[in-house]
């Protein structure tokens, strides 16, 4: 089973969203992923979605964007973007994925062909020194304005952000001691381009993660192919946004019959 990922697809089947107000690397961005998918990723392989989904904002409105994600190739594992405001419970959006190649995950934990992925959304890291301006955020959203947060609007980041923290290590406690491969997805990225230690990383090194993709950060002006992609202490972190991955699902590994070698020396005292 190949791993690939990547985020912010941002579809809009039923929204009238065009991408390319964004920026001229967007136009046509839904046909190239579904293009660049269906030459990359087989049945059987497993495809990470971390967030940004769609910009639906009612459930029903997603159904397209949900019916078009089904009908590629592999394996999808879903978790919620700051954008996906279509995203309802967690019981009926698995009610409503039942028997379809899509799988949401939320404060919990999946194992699949020996992989274990976790994960949660994430929020900006109140002392992480990384471009937080999303070109594509909706300017009401949480109260924000275009002056950028205010000291009471980063008390409320800081609120959300230990909140999340603690949803990401019920995730992280929620994975199999037994797997192979651990992966987390999170939507907003745990650290910066150098791979600065942040709350985040620790958590993840002291999980045992081997793998962490992310996306939320768009139009940075990478080269082609040249997405953040590094090992830090062990854990592997990957930018996935599909601007970032140039609207292709992107390649991460292989879960074969052989066992895995893992790069990390320390290990959670639940793995055995
Ligand atoms: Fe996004
Ligand atoms: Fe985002």
């Amino acid at each position: 089973m190949k791993i690939f990922a990547i985020g912010d697809l941002h579809l809009g089947h039923a929204v009238d969203k065009p991408m390319d107000i964004f920026g001229p690397q967007w136009k046509d961005h839904v046909r190239r992923i579904a293009e660049n998918w269906g030459e990359r990723v087989r049945d059987q392989d497993l495809v990470l979605v971390p967030g940004d989904l769609s910009w639906a904002m009612h459930f029903e409105e997603a159904e397209e964007d949900l019916e078009w994600l089904d009908r590629l190739p592999g394996r999808k594992v879903l978790i919620k973007g700051n954008h996906d405001y279509w995203w309802p419970s967690i019981s009926k959006l698995r009610d409503r994925l039942r028997g379809t190649s899509l799988f949401a995950l939320q404060y919990d934990a999946i194992d699949i062909g020996g992989a274990a992925i976790g994960g949660t959304r994430l929020w900006t890291m109140p002392d992480l020194d990384i471009p937080y301006e999303d070109p594509l955020e909706i300017p009401s959203e949480q109260g924000r304005d275009s002056q950028g947060p205010n000291p009471s609007e980063m008390s409320h980041d800081e609120k959300i952000f230990r909140r999340e923290l603690g949803r990401l290590e019920l995730s992280l406690g929620s994975i199999s001691p037994d797997a192979r491969l651990r992966i987390v997805m999170t939507h907003f990225p745990p650290t910066d381009e150098s791979g600065r230690d942040t709350a985040l990383t620790r958590l993840l090194e002291k999980y045992g993660a081997d793998l962490c993709v992310f996306g939320h950060l768009h139009n940075l002006g990478l080269p082609r192919d040249k997405t953040w992609d590094f090992v830090k202490r062990g854990v592997r972190f990957v930018l996935v946004s599909c601007d970032s991955v140039d609207f292709a699902p992107y390649f991460l590994t292989e879960v074969g019959d052989a066992p895995i070698h893992r790069s990390t020396p320390g290990s959670p005292p639940s793995r055995g």
